[in-house]
This record gives structure tokens, C-alpha cells and sequence, in this order.
């Protein structure tokens, strides 16, 4: 059903869709402010996504690419981003869909956006943050939890993980 929504780059512009739609995916504890997502949205235009049904923000994913450690810490707008041309490692921040579009391949139609755009790149590792137990999900999409600790901020549960 990949005809169902389009797969976009975002611009700052779009960070109250992307706010809105945070509110139905996380926990309160997880919430991040405008100027955590647009810090994130501007360090690459081409790295970050949005899943849109007609004028609806369905899904997004936010990723920015890194040179070893992307050093960024829940709910802040300062991170190390490299250059696309100077990255070693693409860094997902962020992927969510809207509950009632769930199990439709959404999540996986937005990672192969950021595939095809790594790929350019010859980028292969890619580094996230698992929390809200995700860790399956991750696994079934060839990410193996890292020896590393999470950055700071996102509670016990969470997890590195990277795909090589
Ligand atoms: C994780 C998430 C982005 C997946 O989005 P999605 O569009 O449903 O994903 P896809 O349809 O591409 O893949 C379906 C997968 O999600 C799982 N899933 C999660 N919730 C689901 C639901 N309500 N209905 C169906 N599948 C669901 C399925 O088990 C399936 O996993 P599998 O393919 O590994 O077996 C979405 O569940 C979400 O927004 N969660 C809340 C935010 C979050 O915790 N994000 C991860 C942070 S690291």
C-alpha cells in the first residue's frame, strides 16, 4: 500500500506538524520543543523525512549525519553534525508514526529514504536510540544494541544501537 502516503525531505517549517504528531507517539517524558527538532531539521536538508497523507502529516523521521558520536542529549538544540560529504555515520534522532497508520510500512518506507540518501554517500553505519521498547523493531531492521551507553537523557530502558 506504498501508494498511500508521500515521502518528503522536511524544512523547519514543518516542526509544528512534526510536534503534533510527537504528541500522539511518545511518553510526556520523551517530548522535545521547536527548537530541538529544527536544530536536528537544519543540520541536513537532505536527511530528515516526512510521510504525508494529502495535507496530513502521517510519519517522520529526523536523522543527521555524524562523524564517529552524534553527542546529543534529549530535548536539546546543540548536537555534533557533520557535512553529508564529511559523515562516517548517519544518526536517526527520531521516528514516529501516527498510532492509526501504524503496520503499514510507513516507518519502513521513511528508512528507505534515508537508505537511498546514505547509500549516495557510501554512508553504511547507522546509529539510534531505542526507547518506548523498540529494540524489536530495530532488530528485524538489522540494528544490533552497541556496547556504548545511550546519551544522557533518555532513561534506563533505552538503548544504542547501530547497523554496520
Ligand atoms: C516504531 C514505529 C515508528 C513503527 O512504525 P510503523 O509505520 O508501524 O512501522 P512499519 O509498518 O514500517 O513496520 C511495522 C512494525 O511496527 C510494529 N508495530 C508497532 N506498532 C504497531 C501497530 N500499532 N500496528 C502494527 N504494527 C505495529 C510491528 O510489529 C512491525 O514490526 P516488525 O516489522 O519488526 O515485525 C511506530 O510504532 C511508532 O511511531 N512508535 C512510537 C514512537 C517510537 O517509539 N519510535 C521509536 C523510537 S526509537
Amino acid at each position: 500500500m506504498h501508494h498511500e502516503v508521500e515521502i518528503r525531505t522536511l524544512d523547519t517549517a514543518d516542526v509544528p506538524y512534526v510536534l503534533r504528531l510527537q504528541e500522539t507517539a511518545y511518553a510526556a517524558n520523551f517530548l522535545e520543543d521547536a527548537d530541538s527538532f529544527a536544530a536536528k531539521i537544519s543540520a541536513s536538508d537532505e536527511t530528515s523525512f516526512g510521510a504525508w497523507h494529502n495535507s496530513e502529516m502521517v510519519g517522520y523521521l529526523i536523522a543527521f549525519p555524524i562523524e564517529g558520536h552524534a553527542g546529543v542529549t534529549l530535548n536539546s538544540s546543540t548536537m555534533s553534525s557533520v557535512r553529508l560529504h564529511e559523515a562516517q555515520a548517519m544518526y536517526i534522532h527520531d521516528l514516529a508514526v501516527r498510532p492509526e497508520w501504524r503496520g503499514r510500512a510507513v516507518a519502513d518506507q521513511l528508512l528507505a529514504a534515508l537508505t537511498t540518501v546514505s547509500a549516495a554517500h557510501a554512508i553504511s553505519v547507522c546509529h539510534v536510540v531505542s526507547v518506548q521498547g523498540s529494540r524489536g523493531f530495530w532488530e528485524n531492521r538489522g540494528f544490533v544494541v552497541s556496547a556504548d551507553p545511550p546519551p544522557n537523557g533518555y532513561g534506563p530502558e533505552a538503548v544504542l544501537m547501530l547497523r554496520r
